[in-house]
């Protein structure tokens, strides 16, 4: 889908994506946030209220935010401290008896200032609170912009896992001045670019040289990465999510390096982002499908070539205990797609090429592969140099 630009402003481009039916509109820019907040302020003018739901850290955004939009609407803030430990049940709770208690009604909007954990949190609220209040994304890093506010999956966490209780609501349009994601760490930008970087392989291969362009520009802020980085996002998603919303067949297609990846990340105890982790899953699993004869040489080097600026890189593994890898591949939530299966079975997302999944039960693009397979695909991988 390519980007227009805006006719009020050339600062701010529009794109959209598609959830099922519906489409959400997208505006972006890098450098626009006057220009975006003028144009939130018409899409929420209407409202009695907006509940501004904002990361902590981001209060002077979010102050910029509600004098944007004081001349429209009466905004009330609320922040939230982004740690995975109080993204709970309790939280949303307390955000809604908060928001009710200030006003908040049924003709209220939700607006989400902050990351991909601030948008499950506050999309919580949204689609709970008078049993659904529209949402409206801000998202303030990579992770967030690139890829958790093109979903309509909400949740919060249970003491047994990430993301166990959740909800699907579809938010109505989503706006980011990429400047905000600059005040974010470098954690924060390898996961959002490995996440990026999982698009190009699996969905958009014909995207690898545009991929590696804003990878190279990352270090530099006068350059276009982000924009790059957020239409491969944007691209990538929009197809498997028209067809599958609540991502559970095709749009499983984004779990790729997720089954090692998790793993990886959990094993290494903290040592390593989510992105790093993700990498060496997409390493391993391209590992997986050439043992099996699915992919070629070429589509393992396009792998090698892509996460390599990331720090991803077979002659500079990771210390990790394999042993732990191994047993914690056993843990993956995908197991539940293929029940009945036994710990000889991983159930894994597969390239059959570049930007193809192989498709397994049910046309799903997960197929079960023999565990002895995996571990030896992830002892390759992460053998110590
Ligand atoms: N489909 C989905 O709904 C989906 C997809 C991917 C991830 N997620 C969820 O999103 C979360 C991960 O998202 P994330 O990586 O954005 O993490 P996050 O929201 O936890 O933010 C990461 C860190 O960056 C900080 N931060 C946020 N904005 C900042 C800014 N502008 N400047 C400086 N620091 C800033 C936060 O305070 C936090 O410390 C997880 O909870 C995950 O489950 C959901």
């Amino acid at each position: 889908m390519s980007a227009t630009a805006d006719p009020i402003t050339a600062r701010v481009h529009r794109t959209s994506f598609a959830l099922g039916e519906d489409v959400v509109p997208y505006a972006y820019g890098d450098g626009c946030t006057d220009e975006l907040l003028l144009l939130l302020a018409e899409e929420v003018a209407s409202a009695d209220r907006v509940l501004l739901v904002h990361d902590a850290v981001a209060a002077d955004l979010a102050q910029r935010v509600v004098d944007g939009l004081a001349p429209h609407a009466l905004v009330h803030p609320l922040p939230v401290s982004a740690r995975e430990e109080l993204k709970t049940l309790e939280t949303v709770l307390h955000l809604a008896e908060e928001a009710v208690a200030a006003g908040v009604t049924r003709g209220s909007v939700v607006l989400a200032l902050g990351g991909g954990l601030v948008g499950n949190v506050a999309g919580m609220v949204a689609a709970t609170l008078f049993r659904g209040l529209p949402l409206v994304h801000l998202p303030t890093t990579p992770v967030a912009a690139f890829d958790a506010v093109l979903s309509a999956k909400q949740g919060v966490n249970l003491s047994a896992g990430k993301n166990m209780v959740g909800t699907f609501w579809t938010p109505r349009s989503v706006w980011c001045d990429l400047d905000w994601l600059r005040g974010v760490d470098a954690r924060q930008v390898l996961t959002g670019t490995a996440e990026m970087a999982k698009n190009v392989l699996a969905v958009l291969p014909e995207r690898e040289d545009d991929y590696l362009a804003a990878v190279d520009g990352l270090a530099d802020p006068g350059s276009d990465a982000l924009l790059r980085l957020l239409q491969i996002g944007v691209d990538a998603k929009t197809g498997p999510l028209r067809v599958d919303p609540h991502e559970r067949s095709e749009a499983l297609v984004f779990e790729y390096g997720h089954t090692v990846g998790h793993a990886v990340e959990l094993a290494s105890r903290g040592a390593l982002s989510h992105g790093a982790a993700v990498g060496w899953g997409m390493l391993a699993a391209a590992d997986v499908a050439a043992r099996l004869g699915l992919l070629d040489d070429a589509a393992v080097a396009a792998h090698a070539r892509v996460l390599a600026p990331l720090g991803v890189r077979v002659d500079a593994p990771p210390v990790l205990d394999r042993a732990l890898v191994h047993r914690l591949l056993l843990r993956d939530n995908k197991r539940g797609y293929l029940p009945g299966i036994g710990d000889d079975v991983v159930p894994m997302v597969l390239l059959d090429r570049l930007g193809s999944a192989r498709r397994g039960e049910g046309g799903r693009p997960l197929v079960p592969v023999p565990t002895d397979l995996v571990h030896a695909a992830v002892d390759e991988v992460l053998r110590p140099v």
